[in-house]
């Protein structure tokens, strides 16, 4: 196989500006199939536009972007957004469908004659995300913030795309209902093996998550590394002073949290030692 088959999404010198304010600045990077790269940073440091020109919301002032080894410039720009998971910040569900609606939307554009392809679809996405099947039939409004978050992440998933972009998706629910999305989008990772570009700005969600981290300041790249590295051996002042936070954060918490700060699965089973604690087990 040739290295450039193994590459999901690629930014080739890819500068970004609005007027006189370059938001990225030569931006370069690799992302590799099946990598889970969370992006963490300041805010305004670019972030969301990085992750917006993979699907062509966004257009670069200059450089390309590819995905899947062919120029997003190329493709157009509607099938490129069926054909990429987008799940973003808060509700973005639509008020006026149903749960199934809004999650058969785009496998309903993409195979309008099977439907029973689409309904088991529909189903199986239901499950994984951990909603049961009878709130198919529930509007948005009738769900809670965490309920809908989890809708919003089963509609980016049910066109089955290999590539999921995520823009600070959990930022907008409690910690609880947060950390069960977290381990629940680690699961899917593991188990669907698609590409994960997940925007956040929470160092400790960031190094959870990532199988590698991409920090961004001033529309640079400041370290691009597993978390391992990262934690290790962070390569500016910037990084250091991020990680340092965490590992303050890590030295007042539970001992076995930090341990296991890279692994959502292991925080999972924190999280359900914890329950059983609440209940006396
Ligand atoms: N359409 C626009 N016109 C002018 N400036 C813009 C536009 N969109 C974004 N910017 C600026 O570009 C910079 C980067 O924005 P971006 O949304 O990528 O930041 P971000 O890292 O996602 O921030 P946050 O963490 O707050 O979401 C910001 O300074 C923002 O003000
Ligand atoms: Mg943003």
């Amino acid at each position: 196989m040739s290295e450039t088959t193994d590459i999901a999404i690629e930014y080739r010198d890819v500068t970004k500006a609005y007027g006189e304010k370059t938001v990225l600045s030569h931006f370069d990077l690799r992302v590799q199939k099946g990598e889970f790269l969370t992006i963490v940073g300041s805010s305004g440091c670019g972030k969301t536009t990085a992750l917006k020109m993979v699907n062509r919301l966004i257009e670069p002032t200059s450089g390309d972007v590819l995905v899947g080894g062919r120029n997003v410039r190329d493709v157009d720009a509607i099938e490129l957004r069926r054909s990429i998971g987008y799940a973003i910040q808060g509700s973005v569900l639509f008020p006026h469908m149903t749960v199934e609606e809004n999650v058969s939307y785009v496998p309903n554009l993409l195979n309008r004659r099977d439907r029973a392809r689409t309904e088991r679809a529909v189903s199986k996405w239901m499950d994984i995300v951990g909603l049961p099947q009878d709130m198919l039939d529930r509007y948005p409004a009738e769900l809670s913030g965490g309920q809908q978050q989890r809708v919003g992440i089963a509609r980016a998933l049910a066109a089955s795309p290999d590539t999921l972009l995520m823009d600070e998706p959990f930022g907008a629910v409690d910690e609880i209902t947060r950390g069960q999305l977290q381990t629940e989008i680690a699961r899917i990772h593991r188990e669907c093996g698609i590409t994960i570009m997940f925007v956040t700005h929470d160092i400790g969600e960031a190094l959870r998550l990532g199988t590698r981290v991409l920090v961004l300041d001033a529309g640079r790249i400041q370290q691009y590394g597993t978390p391992q590295e990262i934690l290790a051996r962070p390569a500016t002042e910037f990084v250091e002073r991020l990680v340092a936070r965490q590992r303050h954060a890590c030295d007042l918490s539970d001992e076995r949290l930090c341990a296991c700060e890279h692994s959502g699965a292991a925080r999972a089973e924190a999280a359900l030692l914890a329950q059983g604690a609440d209940k006396g087990e």
